[in-house]
């Protein structure tokens, strides 16, 4: 059996028993099976507590072993030295697929090492994969399912989280929603014993709901394993690596019981096979969502808008500082862009459209920057100067990545300014284009398109399909 499929009933199960399910709404085991009960779980549910008979409303049995039924999936929570003797019943019935909430394993020294190397070998013997130990568990906003111990839903959408820290994943759903970007699946990892990011990268890479995986990673045991995964992975990848110092090191060894590993190796690894580094939520976020609305960019060169000539050279200046180019317009842009502009203005790359543009002037300027052939990618910026109309821009910012999807040029949008601004922005995010609040994290967002074309080999296929195609 392939991992795909070994994966499937703990991610799509038809039957889940929670262990440690407790009659107390401040324990964990409470919070799950109120959690999974709560998002409307259609599958059938089976608490196991030899404690009570009855959790909220449902009968419960002492063991696994009670259960009639078949059960797919396990999730454990109840404390880390009973877990080997759950886990051998769990062996024991066959359950297909288990989660250890508990903590007290391998990050907390070498007897829970012992107690993780236990329970491996137990699952191992029977069969069985396990998702952590010490993790949150996942949540699933495609097909409804939390299973997970903290609340909250992730908005559905294309881009799947993997996360080895529970409380950070939490704070990172927490982050895409206030930001309206939606999740596909969202799995905490905790300490890897067994399942561990190549696995779940082959699982989503299968996964018709994910477009752009992203991760935050500790610490990676099986390199090549990694490493093969990637590179199998057709989707775009994007990753944190924490535990970069010698104090995060540190840190990540007592938290997920991870080996950081050298920082200099972990680059090399990640450039070797295009995933993609952030070094923070919001670079991760800034990136995924590109990688998941926006095409690929052909080639580095950007075209920029503003409505304020410093907000353009501040772009200029980071996109060429990054490997990005700010190349010349074509005499026949030049030529297009003039009837459009005041007197005043240049027709050049960066364009302002000074301030007192309104919606056509920035659209009809944005349309032709795109039609250039020397642009394969845009920055529309507006800064809310006093005259400005950023929601004009806004609608033609829309319009734009509407219209021109068949030009297959990535837009990016860089709104400066203050409160008001957020909100005008809410309309961009809500439509899923991109839109930053600086000019560096607009031109890194479009350098990391840049990459996914390179990682596609964009500009190899499209020189091959010039040299094939018959000449005019
Ligand atoms: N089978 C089934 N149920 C059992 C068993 C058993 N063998 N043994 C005990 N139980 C029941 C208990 O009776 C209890 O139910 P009750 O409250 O109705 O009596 C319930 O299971 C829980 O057992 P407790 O002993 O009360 O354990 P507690 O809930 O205090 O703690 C827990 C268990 C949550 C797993 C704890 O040990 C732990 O590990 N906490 C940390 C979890 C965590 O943070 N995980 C990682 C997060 S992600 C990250 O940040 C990396």
């Amino acid at each position: 059996m392939g991992i795909v499929e070994e994966l499937k009933p703990i991610f799509s199960p038809k039957s889940i028993a929670v262990i440690g399910a407790s009659r107390s709404p401040t324990k964990i085991g409470y919070e799950i099976l109120q959690n999974i009960l709560v998002q409307g779980y259609t599958g059938k549910v089976f608490p196991i507590n030899p404690e009570s008979p009855l959790i909220m409303g449902l009968k419960t049995q002492p063991s696994v072993l009670a259960v009639k039924e078949d059960i797919d999936l396990a999730i454990i929570a109840v404390p880390a030295d009973f877990v080997p003797k759950v886990m051998a019943e769990c062996a024991k019935k066959k359950v297909k697929g288990v989660i250890v909430i508990s903590s007290g394993f391998a990050e907390t020294g070498e007897h829970g090492k012992q107690l993780e190397e236990e329970i491996l070998q137990i699952a191992r013997r029977g069969g069985i994969r396990i998702i952590g130990p010490n993790t949150l568990g996942y949540k699933d906003p495609i097909d409804n399912l939390d299973a997970a111990f903290v609340y909250g839903m992730p908005r559905p959408g294309e881009i799947a989280l993997i996360s080895q820290s529970g409380a950070l994943c939490i704070g990172m759903v927490y982050y895409a929603n206030g930001e309206h970007i939606g999740l596909s699946r969202v799995i905490s990892v905790g300490n890897k014993a067994d399942v561990d990011d190549a696995d779940i990268i082959d699982y989503l890479a299968q996964d018709d709901a994910t477009k752009v995986i992203a991760m935050y990673i500790e610490g990676i045991k099986d390199g090549k394993k990694f490493l093969e995964s990637a590179r199998r992975c057709k989707k775009p990848i994007v990753a944190i690596k924490a535990g970069r110092t010698a104090a995060g090191s540190a840190a990540a060894s007592t938290h997920t019981g991870s080996l950081s590993g050298s920082d200099a190796v972990y680059h090399a690894v990640f450039k070797q096979v295009h995933v993609q580094r952030a070094y923070d939520v919001i670079e991760l976020f800034d990136f995924a969502r590109a990688l998941a609305y926006q095409p690929p960019a052909q080639s580095n060169k950007v075209g920029i808008i503003s409505n304020g000539g410093g907000a353009g050279i501040m772009i200029a200046d980071w996109c060429e500082s990054i490997g990005l180019k700010v190349p010349n317009l074509t005499k026949k842009t030049a030529d297009a862009l003039r009837p459009h502009l005041p007197s005043i203005t240049t027709a050049r790359n960066p364009l302002d459209v000074t301030g007192d543009a309104r919606f056509h002037r920035y659209h009809a300027t944005g349309s032709i920057m795109l039609s250039d052939p020397n642009v394969d990618a845009l920055i529309m910026t507006c800064v809310h100067a006093g005259i400005a109309r950023p929601m004009e821009y806004v609608g033609a910012v829309i319009k734009l990545v509407e219209e021109k999807r068949n030009l297959k040029k990535p837009i990016v949008a860089c709104w400066v300014g203050g409160p008001e601004i957020d909100e005008v922005v809410q309309e961009l995010k809500v439509k899923n284009i991109p839109v930053y609040p600086s000019a560096m994290r607009a031109a890194n967002a479009v350098k990391c398109l840049y990459e996914e074309g390179r990682r596609l080999d964009l500009a190899g296929k499209n020189k091959q399909a010039k040299e094939a195609s018959p000449s005019p």
